[in-house]
């Protein structure tokens, strides 16, 4: 039997009318540059009505937001009528580069995912999709400056932490990057390890075309490609060391994802190593209310308009299986992804 929730149902109701007006205030505060000023402004924070001068913004507006987002426990009481951040909020919120920070999270989902919400009850009815790659340039801008603040940890830490892998990428090792987007991990990838080769792939338009420019701007150009791949595969047999997947395999359309994991294994050598960073959905209703699912439920309801199902284990284990390829390693990260290392056999 599913145990009833502890809180209150009307104060649930609440706390998520709450949470959809909270989204939206950090949206506006990070826009308007508000959140910046006031971290700019250090333990002497800020009054709303200087705030407005400098942003050249509404006083009352100003106001409001300030006592809002303390009523939120977003901002705190400085002193003589100023507000501060509250505790983490720089790093939740102003830091870019901060694993933590959320902005661009929360910026695409007040611009995107409200826009993708409201096409749902059409497409209940008709099991319509509007794609990632569907969505443009700016989206897949978005989206990519949304998973940066994770790139250097990964980069870095998680990848020369996997077992026999560091000394491989110190040596030179050669990297696919499946589903690259705009190209911000594998240029991370070719800074950490500066012996190492990569290329990457991905099916969205959008993403390549700012790949290719953001790494002919980079110090790393010259080792880094950009393939854009289409029905015919990623064409690489047995040449890389390593592929890396991060936030792609859910988003890879199920109805062909054996087929491109396959595809992906062809790619590595014999002993190459395959590093995924994703949710997993819960595979059972205890798994639904469990808070370390929480991002992968979220994520499945808001990506079902994109076409995406996110896989349990199960499903992640029968591709594995599939493919040659042998699980080696499965870790909660952040209480939002699984890390899942794999070796072809
Ligand atoms: C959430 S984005 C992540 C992008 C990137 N890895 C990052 O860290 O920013 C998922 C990416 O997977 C790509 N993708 C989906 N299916 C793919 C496929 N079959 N082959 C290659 N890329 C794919 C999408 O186009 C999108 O760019």
């Amino acid at each position: 039997m599913t145990e009833t929730p502890a809180i209150d149902p009307t104060d649930l109701m609440w706390e998520y009318l709450k949470g959809f007006h909270a989204v939206h205030h950090m949206a506006i505060g990070n826009e308007l540059g508000l959140f910046a000023k006031i971290n700019e402004a250090g333990e002497g924070g800020r009054t709303p009505a200087s705030l407005a001068a400098d942003l050249d913004l509404h006083g009352l507006y100003v106001d409001v937001w300030c006592k809002t987002g303390y009523h939120y426990g977003l901002l705190e009481e400085g002193e003589a009528g100023c507000f501060v951040l509250a505790e983490m909020m720089d790093k939740l919120l102003v830091n870019a580069g901060d694993p933590r920070n959320l902005a661009p999270l929360i910026s695409s989902t007040v611009n995107y995912g409200s826009d993708d919400l409201r096409t749902y009850a059409e497409n209940f009815r008709t099991g319509g999709t509007h794609r990632f790659q569907e969505h443009g340039d700016d989206f897949s801008r978005h989206v990519g400056d949304s998973t940066a603040g994770f790139h250097t940890v990964v980069a870095r830490r998680m990848l020369g932490g996997i077992p026999g892998l560091k000394g491989k990428l110190e040596a030179g090792a050669k990297v696919l990057d499946v589903g690259c987007g705009i190209g911000g991990l594998m240029m991370k990838v070719a800074q950490a390890w500066p012996n190492c080769e990569c290329v990457g792939v991905d099916i969205d338009p959008h993403g390549v075309q700012q790949a290719r420019a953001k790494v002919a701007a980079s110090d790393v150009a010259d080792r880094v490609t950009v393939e854009a791949v289409g029905s015919d595969g990623i064409g690489h047999d047995g040449e890389f060391d390593l592929a890396i997947m991060f936030e792609v395999l859910h988003e890879i359309d199920d109805g062909i994802r054996p087929d491109v994991i396959k595809d992906v294994a062809k790619s590595l050598k014999t002993g190459g190593v395959m590093f995924i960073l994703d949710e997993t959905y819960p595979s059972d209703l205890s798994g639904l209310r469990d808070p370390s699912y929480n991002f992968a439920v979220q994520t499945q309801f808001n990506e079902l308009i994109w076409g995406n199902v996110v896989p349990t284990i199960e499903m992640q284990r029968e591709l594995f299986a599939g493919a040659g390829l042998k699980e080696v390693a499965r870790e909660p990260i952040g209480g939002i992804f699984t890390m899942l290392v794999a070796v072809k056999e």
